[in-house]
């Protein structure tokens, strides 16, 4: 029987509103060292070991004292350019000798410096007593060859800002700004900082352009931002260097924003800040998603007393008069004055990132009256923690259906079998819920396979638009020599960018978003198989306890839970790295129950099942990071999918009856009796073939396909309604790489969308998708 892929041209099934969009989140020196594109490090001597143990006021800077000088570099406080910004260097060039002075090393390998770009240097400088000779301001190769040089004339009264323009001569990746002195004397420095003067759509204090093209080139509907775990990870108070991240602290003169740590473990100059960022999202064409701390602090447990969160919601509150206000309004007014007298038009705001425990959604719930209150326009975004599934995941979702929050933030990282075992995740939610924003999520890996089950699942949000409303992949970008987290969308060295096979997939699907789904059927497409036989979850079990702990597990029983056979087995003592091996099982129905005990140490136990080796099996955890979880993962050839998490804190020293039951492959846990867990490990199920179609406001239709299967695929594609009618258009094919395939900086663009023309006359047409393939068709009535 012929296959058949009907669209239905006359039905515009449901909105798709603003669906695919970016997350920018400041890891992996997204910003300082990434997006933002200050080429000096440590530009205001503000490095400190709060940020990185390894850190220091003088971290990137060298001093340089040729043949016959005499130089000493000291970071001071005691008279600084303001009190935000503490520190600065002092220089005492007691020798000059053949060249005196110090120089700054820049991110990655150097100062990337290219021939005949222009480069804007500044600083702040004076010197203690009156200095005849200019100082030298010098761009130079990684060898010390003079690429660019210009000056300036500090004097002795006073802090005063110094600017020059420097063209290199040559090109170096691994450049150094030099700053030396011609006279013997006490220098005063601070806010050094080199900018290339092309920057994206040459903003002051501006972007990166190749890493903001490749941004913008994706026409994200919106951007989240600024993170992430830094969101949340800090101290309540604003003032601390390490507090959570507060958005008043980044506005305004660069050098009047304090240095925060980041809790990636590097330093955050917040010179990228909010007046920034919206105006990035505007450049771009994206909606602004600003994401605010809700006066907790899941990972160390620290939170706004109830009474005390006024001023957090204030803060909210002036947030969005910031961005929307007019400019007689007090933070409208600060908007104008700092050069954009229109509003940024923010409709969406988060309030906490993935967050844990009961303690935010109280918090949240205040957060939600006050702005819902004064703007009842702003779509409010509610929290479900950072996993698929379980206990605290369904709090989040409570607390947004009693609040009325107009969305749902989900985070999750699985491997691409749990992606295509999840297709039909939002089949079942309700259009009258909240919806979902998918704000991270990716499979773990940067191959063409993981590019391939990304974008057969992400057909399933597409097609799921009533109950899915924003989606963005995350971390977005990393820098090669700083990396936090792996996969990343675009990577990046200090001169080059490429996009990942995850990230053309992500292109492709935002500039084809469409704006309605539209009906569509197949018919005659085989059912789904799925990819291995239904087998149950048996194999090895396993008892270990979990890094930096001691536990102690006794009286195990395993029991055949459908003969009722029971065997025992010797319990141990176990440290990190020691492991219990009990028993091997072909059983599909079986039971584990041991008595736990944890001696010592920062986390829990590890209990593994289905054990075929480390890198296939399922974990229930108990513990796990910040000891604060009882959750169950499957690993799927050493990639890891969380199935279902609750919270759960191991106490020392105290005994739990654990109990652990699989039948095929359903899982339930108990602590004492309780169920802590329940969840299915579900195989990947493969279909035929995986599609959704839509219309644009212009008139555009557009069909995504994607086989993940390895034979090709034939069938016939009507779009019904437009019989009478040729369709023009391209076809954006990715096909024919190998699924280890992955994109570098020598292959940029390896695994990358083909464009091709294509009619489909009389609306109707024979399709082929190769093996291993995603395909976009963007057709129209005529030949725009
Ligand atoms: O994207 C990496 C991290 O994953 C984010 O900071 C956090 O929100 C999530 O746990």
């Amino acid at each position: 029987m012929q296959k058949h892929l009907k669209i239905d041209t006359s039905q515009k099934v449901t909105p798709l509103g603003d669906l695919y969009g970016i997350f920018f989140e400041d890891l992996n020196h997204a910003a300082d060292g990434g997006l933002y594109a200050e080429l000096v490090q440590n530009r205001s001597f503000e490095f400190d070991p709060i940020d990185n143990k390894a850190y220091h006021g003088l971290t990137a800077w060298e001093k340089l004292e040729k043949k016959g000088a005499k130089v000493t570099l000291e970071v001071e406080d005691k008279a600084p350019i303001n009190s935000r910004n503490p520190h600065y260097l002092t220089v005492t060039a007691k020798a000059i000798g053949d060249g005196a002075g110090f120089m700054n090393l820049g991110f990655n390998t150097g100062i990337p410096l290219e021939k005949a770009k222009i480069y804007q240097f500044s600083c702040y400088s004076k010197t203690e007593t009156a200095v005849e000779k200019p100082v030298v301001i010098k761009l130079t190769g990684a060898e010390g060859q003079v690429l660019a040089e210009g000056s300036l004339q500090p004097e002795n009264n006073g802090w005063r800002k110094y600017e020059c323009t420097l063209t290199a001569t040559a090109t170096d990746y691994s450049g150094r700004l030099v700053i030396e002195m011609q006279e013997t004397g006490k220098y005063y420095f601070d806010m050094i900082s080199l900018f290339p003067a092309d920057v994206y759509k040459g903003r002051k204090n501006g972007l990166r352009a190749d890493i903001a093209e490749l941004l913008a080139d994706c026409k994200p509907k919106f951007m989240r931002f600024p993170g992430g775990c830094l969101v949340h990870d800090g101290s309540l108070d604003s003032e601390d260097r390490d507090s959570l991240y507060r958005w008043k602290n980044t506005l305004g003169p660069v050098e009047e924003r304090p240095s925060r740590r980041n809790n990636w473990g590097y330093n955050q100059t917040l010179g990228l800040g909010y007046f920034e960022y919206f105006q990035f999202c505007e450049d771009i064409g994206a909606k602004p998603l600003p994401v605010l701390p809700g006066g907790y602090d899941p990972h160390h447990q620290r939170m706004v007393p109830i009474e005390e969160l006024g001023p957090w919601i204030q803060e909210a509150l002036d947030l969005i008069e910031f961005a929307n206000g007019d400019k007689e309004t007090e933070w409208g007014k600060i908007r104008a004055e700092l050069g954009h007298e229109e509003p940024f038009h923010l409709e969406y705001l988060g309030i906490g990132n993935e967050e844990i425990g009961e303690p935010f959604f109280e918090r949240y719930t205040y957060f939600h009256k006050a702005i819902r209150e004064k703007y009842p326009d702003i779509k409010l975004i509610n929290s479900s923690g950072p996993f698929a599934a379980g206990k605290e995941y369904e709090r989040g979702w409570t607390s947004a259906r009693e609040n009325g929050s107009d969305l749902v933030d989900e985070h999750y990282y699985q491997s691409p079998e749990w992606f295509l075992a999840n297709y039909h995740r939002y089949d079942t939610f309700k259009a009258e819920d909240p919806k979902v924003f998918l704000g991270e999520y990716a499979s773990w890996g940067n191959t063409y396979y993981n590019a391939l089950a990304e974008a057969a699942f992400m057909t399933g949000l597409e097609k799921n638009a009533h109950a899915v409303g924003l989606a963005c992949y995350a971390p977005l970008l990393c820098n090669t020599d700083y990396v936090n987290w792996r996969p990343d969308m675009i990577w990046f060295n200090n001169h080059e960018v490429f996009g990942t096979a995850n990230y053309y997939v992500q292109k492709l699907f935002m500039t084809n978003q469409g704006d309605y789904l539209l009906k569509t059927t197949g018919e005659n497409f085989a059912e789904s198989v799925t990819a291995e036989e239904n087998r149950p979850l048996s194999g090895k079990l396993i008892i270990s306890a979990a890094v930096n702990t001691e536990v102690n597990c006794r009286e195990i029983i395993f029991e055949d839970m459908t003969t009722g056979e029971i065997k025992k087995a010797q319990g141990a003592a176990l440290k990190e790295g020691e492991q219990l091996e009990l028993f091997d099982t072909k059983l599909s129905h079986y039971r584990l129950k041991f008595i736990g005990e944890k001696k010592s140490g920062t986390r829990g136990f590890e209990i593994s099942f289905g054990y075929e080796n480390r890198e296939n099996r399922a974990i229930w955890e108990l513990g796990g990071w910040q000891n604060q979880d009882c959750l169950v993962s499957s690993m799927v050839k050493g990639r890891g999918s969380c199935l279902t998490q609750s919270f759960f804190v191991v106490e020392n020293n105290r005994e739990y009856q654990l109990e652990l039951e699989v039948k095929g492959r359903k899982i339930k846990t108990y602590i004492d009796g309780v169920l802590m867990n329940e969840t299915e490990d579900k195989l990947p199920i493969l279909k035929e073939l995986y599609y959704t179609a839509s219309v644009d406001n212009n008139g555009d239709y557009i069909v995504k396909m994607v086989n993940v299967k390895e034979n090709p695929i034939t069938f016939t594609l009507t779009l019904e309604g437009q019989e009478k009618t040729d369709l023009r258009g391209s076809r954006y094919m990715m096909s024919g790489y190998g699924l280890d395939d992955m994109n570098s900086f020598e292959e940029p663009k390896k695994i990358s969308p083909v464009q091709e023309a294509v009619v489909l006359s009389n609306g109707t047409g024979e399709i082929t998708l190769p093996g291993h393939s995603i395909v976009v068709l963007r057709l129209s009535k005529d030949d725009r």
